[in-house]
């Protein structure tokens, strides 16, 4: 077992669970609040003009959860998502996620949390064009310290369990789709996330494979899996366990 960097001494010490937040991660009936978002704020600025993308947001989301966030264009739906994917700063605010402060997380251990607890699906999948979908499913456990053997091992089944055994090694132009849409859903599976999100993942695909889609997140929530999934579309969120619904930068309903 290799020594321990700086790298992950400084992230143990920030994934000591916050008291006073949620001591035990339990929330009412005893399930698990798997991300607690408090006060959530992000201010853009156009020179000095001021663009408040989302204003004092309050989620609370236990595991296991389908959750749909829906709003019109510019509502500030991506910016939530790319706050709690640690990929944007918030101006204000707190972020829970599996017992991690996301605010407190120094920068340079970002990357890991993001890539230990967080798995990202996008509108445009966002595969690595010259890579087969078991590369890219494989990549993304590279760097996690997932032995090689059992890279592909996962790798392989998740795109078994998502009926692509028979595309493992067709790059992403041979591929329709709702293939690469599949192969990104195994990706961002792939190192076990405490977390999925999905910013409209229905978005460039036709009715039937968004149904597949949809089908795919119900079951990995019924296995456990919480998933937030931006969308516009009334279909996937009638499917989901939650709506809900922002309107310029305010979350609507809880
Ligand atoms: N980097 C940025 N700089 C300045 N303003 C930004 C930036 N990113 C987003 N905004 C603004 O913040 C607001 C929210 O944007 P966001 O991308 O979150 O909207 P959205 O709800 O995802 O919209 P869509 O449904 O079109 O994807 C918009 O008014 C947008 O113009
Ligand atoms: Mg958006």
């Amino acid at each position: 077992m290799p020594e321990m960097g700086i790298e992950e001494k400084g992230l143990e010490t920030a994934e000591k669970p916050e008291n006073g937040v949620d001591k035990n991660n339990l929330g009412n009936e005893g399930q698990k609040v798997i991300l607690q978002v408090e006060n959530l704020s992000k201010t853009y600025f156009q020179g000095k003009i001021p663009v408040h993308a989302l204003r004092c947001a309050c989620i609370t989301v236990i595991k296991g959860e389908l959750l749909a966030i829906m709003g019109p264009s510019g509502s500030g739906k991506s910016t939530l998502l790319a706050l709690i994917g640690t990929l944007e700063k918030a101006t204000d605010g707190k972020i829970i996620l599996d017992g991690t402060d996301l605010m407190s997380v120094p920068e340079k251990l970002l990357p890991r949390v993001r890539r230990e607890k967080i798995g990202f699906i996008f509108q445009h999948y966002n595969l690595i064009p010259t890579l087969s979908a078991l590369e890219n499913v494989e990549l993304s456990m590279r760097f996690s310290r997932v032995p090689k053997k059992e890279r592909e091992g996962r790798a392989r089944n998740l795109l078994e369990e998502l009926g692509l055994g028979d595309r493992l090694t067709h790059k992403p132009s041979e591929l329709s789709g709702g293939e690469q849409q599949r192969v990104s859903i195994a990706r961002a599976l792939a190192n076990k996330p405490a977390l999925i999100l999905a910013d409209e993942p229905t978005g460039e695909v036709d009715s039937k494979t968004r149904d597949s889609i949809v089908r795919i997140f119900k079951e990995l929530s019924e296995k456990g899996q919480t998933i937030l999934v931006v969308t516009h579309d009334p279909e996937v969120a009638k499917e989901c366990s939650r709506v809900l619904r922002i309107t310029d930068g305010i979350i609507k309903d809880n």
